[in-house]
């Protein structure tokens, strides 16, 4: 036998870049990547972004000259489909750009980043795209690391690749026309970090994060949580960006939601699912004296203070073992489900039973909908 080895490394290395005022004339961040004489940019735009901006993006590019295709893209998990991937693919194909130095622009939310992203990695077998993230889910986490992906077969993110943008522009005044519920769906996912990495962004949002929701972030305690929580949330990615080690801290509240917002799609936020997730997850850590009472009630004190009011009527326990059995193929056959260990710390789990999920679905239910205290 003649074996042959071909090893190559390859850096992946990108900016995250804060920004303000990010289409005005003099504001280059948008240009920085790329070529800019006689050039040509593909730019897909959330539908309900383009209504507030979509002169000033035009504007924009015009008075660069750069010869610009803005295309509209209905958010929403729904549009998380192969038909949207075909419809933007067959508009940038009707609108070549050069495949090095023309990068593809996502403004957008997290399933407008990953959906573009997710062409941006199999055009021409990859071309360079930056990212915009105009929601808070987008501004904290999607749009922050490199999966990209689409819904298929009615499995959540099925077809995706690793597809690192050229860089991400990070301009908090989107947040602005964000609805509240979005809001607060991005927050979920700031609070998860807080539970298992960070007990002093935990106690920020303890002291200022209601504040913050009704300012959607602009005031200045606003912008410290959303600093720690991206500066959090690289600390965790960078090292693993290829999901090498599939322990990942950041899965904390992602192994019951899985199958909580694939079956409750047109009910369910990502956000909404992760948080009871997160609720189910710290029941079962104070049963396993992971957590103790103090620290079990401030997680759900924080949750009630926010405003987050999950829906009690979409627990079940059937389907969360479901969704833990998904998650553990997924994770290639061990349920390695990050567990808070007080707040701010983690372990891993292999050995969670139904029995306690079911237990925990009954103290959640109770909580919910009869008495906001723990039993
Ligand atoms: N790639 C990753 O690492 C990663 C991480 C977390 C979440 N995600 C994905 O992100 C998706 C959820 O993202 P999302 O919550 O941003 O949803 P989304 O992109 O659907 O946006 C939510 C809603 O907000 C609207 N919107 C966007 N920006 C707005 C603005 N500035 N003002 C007013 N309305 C605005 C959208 O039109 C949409 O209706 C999920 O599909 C999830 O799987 C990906």
């Amino acid at each position: 036998m003649n074996t042959r080895r071909v090893t190559y490394q390859h850096t992946i290395e990108y900016e995250v870049v804060g920004t303000s005022n990010l289409f005005h004339p003099q504001n280059w961040a948008l240009l920085s990547a790329g070529r800019i004489e006689d050039a040509r940019r593909f730019v897909v735009v959330d539908g309900n972004v383009e209504k507030h901006y979509s002169a000033a993006i035009r504007d924009y590019f015009a008075c660069h000259h750069i010869d610009v295709k803005i295309v509209a893209f209905p958010g929403g998990e729904e549009n998380k489909t192969m038909d949207q991937y075909q419809s933007i693919v067959r508009q940038l194909d009707a609108f070549p750009i050069r495949r090095r130095d023309e990068p593809i622009i996502a403004i957008g939310g997290g399933v407008l980043t990953d959906v573009v992203g997710f062409i941006a990695g199999s055009y021409r077998r990859g071309v360079p795209y930056i990212k915009v993230p105009t929601t808070l889910m987008g501004y904290v986490d999607a749009s922050i690391g490199i999966k990209t992906g689409i819904n298929f077969n009615g499995n959540k993110n099925r077809l995706g690749a690793f597809h690192a943008p050229q860089m991400v522009l990070l301009d908090k005044s989107f947040l602005k026309t964000l609805p509240r519920r979005h809001i607060l769906n991005g927050v979920c996912e700031i609070i998860k970090l807080a539970v298992i990495k960070d007990a002093g962004l935990f106690h920020l949002l303890e002291l200022h994060g209601a504040q913050s929701v009704d300012a959607c972030f602009q005031d200045e305690q606003g912008s410290l949580i959303l600093d720690r929580a991206i500066e959090g949330m690289l600390e965790e990615l960078q090292p693993n960006l290829f999901e090498e080690d599939l322990a990942r801290r950041v899965d904390f509240g992602h192994t019951f939601s899985y199958g909580l917002e694939t079956r409750q799609e047109a009910r369910l936020l990502h956000g909404e699912a992760v948080l009871l997730d997160i609720l189910i997850s710290t029941l079962i850590a104070r049963a396993r004296g992971l957590l103790s009472e103090e620290e079990t009630s401030r997680i759900f004190r924080l949750s009630e203070a926010l405003g987050i009011t999950p829906d009690a009527s979409l627990l079940d326990p059937g389907l969360l073992c479901e969704s833990l059995d998904e998650r553990t193929y997924h994770r290639n056959g061990l349920q390695r489900v990050p567990m808070p260990r007080g707040i701010g710390d983690c372990t891993f789990l292999n050995d969670i039973h139904a029995d306690e999920i079911e237990s925990a679905v009954k103290s959640l239910e109770d909580w919910i909908t009869i008495k906001h205290e723990i039993i």
